[in-house]
């Protein structure tokens, strides 16, 4: 939520911040908005709407400076206006500021600094940061030399904050200075020759460095175009690591593309590939992980696990579920992050936390881990973004490799995820009761799950045809039993979040205990069905909707028999092993999702109200 870009370096400015919030325009695209440091003070633009208005309002003036902040916006606090975009400027004209996350505190600070003559001219919680600073700036004593003046008083500002931030900031007498900060809230450093930048992301950075530094909470870093500065709030030196980054320019470019999401949903092949690889034992029946941190004898140990998530990685948690209980036979629960964090659930001493999160920043799912890890369980992340706040904190995990993943409607990054969960529950399971020759088959039937999601996307057109049918309808079904059914609830999340139709997902055979209510030949239904013993039962359950006209898209595995006009359309995908079923089954829904919205002249990258990266509570 809220992409941020800062640069101090040699070339100029302005094209450097555009072209960094355009890539970290996912974060949030209500407002955007910039400034360079200029020798007569702060040149400012900023502009309600996407980047593109902003690169309109910047083209006005030249903004000459090589040093500049710069931020998209998912708005918290204050409406969607002008006032309310970032960059902040203090009222004395001395600090420039942009601020992702939420200052909790704000109301107090504003108070405070009121009395002490700062004015405020917009809604926002940043606002009241941007003249603290100024504040304590001004309070500065004059022997404290200048070289560090600026970044103590941001410091200092810092240790009254409660609440979350990743913030760049400028001060108007310091032309080669920039300092930023995080808790809670993302922000990483690129490392450069003679240039730095800071950015939420490392999309904004991919282009100029490779070299990064993961900044970690509670750390301030003090920018020249000399060099750089890691402290803590409480003034601790701190050994900066420089971490090398393996996405690539290319990684994050639309292509031939028309989407992000359509783009993220063709490369499936690649990023299932990319889960996949080296993690399968020499003898081709068990998966092998590098980062658990977890002796075979101490997971053996483990009599139980929670997964926690939110959203679509909350999903991808019910198949691991499903996964996890039929092959290792370990009991699986599954948790929203945002209720496990508050409720005190009991946990015993032989439960595995896992946490999953595509961003890794989720600030639900972050809260969730520290909470467990709080009681002094051992937390595992499955996560995408190297070096993100989860993957630092947790006591070890599987990354996903799925590459970034920009759409906000997530895709890639969930099957590699449920890809991920058959691997472990085949690891998991091979330690355990499952055979040797049902391993082998398992790992064969995930080999083979790139070429068939290959053979999936090649029904794009097919799949386009039928989202023109139903495009107009106002209310859908989704349908599934078992692992199905948590595939159910992604396809009615992706129709919903991109598309804004209301939609639902549930267990086929719960539909007639109240969703069958609303079936009508205006609300379709999409069923998933694959042979073997419960097709029957989700035949019967097809033909109960049809019984009442309603309309019936169904997604089905080649090897189902089925009677003749069971459905108004199908789309066949191939016969699978219930390990690799989960992921093809996801890809027709989300195709659908995609041409449906299309069809709708929906915004499909950016869907109204969200932001990919959600880091407030
Ligand atoms: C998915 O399409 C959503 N945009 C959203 O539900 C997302 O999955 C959720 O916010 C969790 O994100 P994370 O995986 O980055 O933690």
């Amino acid at each position: 939520m809220c992409g941020i870009v800062g640069y101090i370096g040699k070339q100029p400015v302005k094209r450097i911040l555009l072209e960094g919030l355009k890539r970290l325009e996912y974060r949030g695209y209500d407002s955007a908005g910039l400034t360079v440091y200029a020798q007569e003070g702060f040149q400012l633009a900023k502009t309600v709407g996407r980047v593109a208005n902003l690169t309109k309002a910047a083209a006005k003036s030249t903004f000459p400076g090589t040093l500049g902040i710069s931020h998209t916006r998912w708005a918290t606090h204050g409406g969607v206006t002008d006032a309310n975009a970032h960059p902040h400027i203090s009222s004395d004209g001395k600090i420039a500021l942009v601020h992702n996350g939420v200052i909790e505190n704000y109301a107090d600070m504003k108070r405070f600094l009121t009395t002490k003559g700062y004015t405020f001219s917009s809604e926002t919680d940043t606002e009241a940061l941007c003249n603290l600073i100024a504040y304590h700036y001004a309070k500065e004593t004059e022997g404290t030399p200048d070289r560090t003046r600026f970044f103590t008083a941001v410091r200092k500002s810092l240790l009254h904050v409660e609440g979350t931030y990743g913030i760049a900031v400028l001060c108007a007498d310091c032309p080669d200075e920039m300092v930023g900060a995080r808790k809670g809230s993302p922000l990483i450093l690129g490392v450069g020759t003679g240039e730095y930048l800071l950015a939420s992301d490392v999309a904004a950075i991919v282009t100029h460095t490779s070299n990064v530094v993961y900044l970690k909470d509670d750390e301030v870093v003090h920018l020249t175009r000399e060099g750089f500065q890691v402290m803590t709030t409480a003034e601790y030196g701190v050994e900066a690591k420089i971490d090398q980054v393996t996405w690539t320019v290319e990684d994050a470019e639309l292509g031939d593309f028309a989407h992000y999401m359509l783009k993220e949903i063709f490369d499936q092949p690649a990023s299932l590939e990319n889960a996949m690889r080296g993690r399968f034992s020499d003898d081709g029946s068990t998966a092998k992980f590098g980062g658990l941190n977890l002796t075979p004898h101490e997971l053996r140990q483990v009599d139980r696990i929670v997964f926690t998530a939110c959203g679509t990685a909350w999903h991808a948690c019910l198949v691991a579920e499903y996964l996890i209980e039929k092959f290792a036979r370990i009991p699986v629960e599954v948790e929203y992050a945002s209720e496990f964090r508050y409720r005190n659930a009991p946990l015993d001493k032989n439960t595995l936390v896992f946490v999953v999160s595509q961003s890794g920043e989720t600030i639900d799912t972050l809260a969730a881990l520290r909470e467990a890890q709080r009681k002094g369980y051992r937390c595992l992340a499955i996560t995408n973004v190297v070096g993100s706040t989860i993957a630092r904190e947790s006591d070890g995990g599987i990354y996903q490799h799925a590459g970034p993943e920009i759409g906000v409607a997530s895709t890639k990054a969930f099957t590699s995820q449920i890809l991920i969960a058959a691997m472990l529950a085949l690891y998991l399971g091979r330690m355990r009761d499952l055979s040797y020759a049902d391993g082998v088959e398992i790992v064969k039937a995930l080999k083979e799950a790139p070429g068939h999601v290959k053979k999936i996307v090649a029904q794009a057109e097919h799949i386009r045809s039928i989202a023109a049918k139903y495009a107009q309808h106002a209310d859908f079904l989704f349908l599934g039993r078992q692992a199905m059914f948590p595939i159910a609830l992604e396809g009615a999340l992706k129709l919903k979040e991109i598309s804004y139709i209301h939609a639902e997902g549930y267990p086929a055979a719960e539909m007639k205990h109240g969703p069958i209510a609303l079936i009508s030949e205006q609300c379709p239904s999409v069923f998933f069905a694959s042979s073997g013993e419960i097709l029957q039962k989700v035949v019967s359950n097809i033909q109960e909707v049809k019984a009442r006209r309603g309309k019936v898209i169904l997604i089905h595995t080649e090897d189902c028999a089925l009677p003749d006009g069971l459905a108004d359309d199908t789309i066949v995908i191939p016969a699978a092993h219930d390990a690799a079923l989960p992921v093809l089954a996801t890809v027709p829904v989300q195709l659908l999702s995609y041409y449906i919205a299309l069809e709708r002249g929906c915004d499909v990258d950016k869907p109204r109200n969200l932001a990919k990266s959600v880091t407030v509570e």
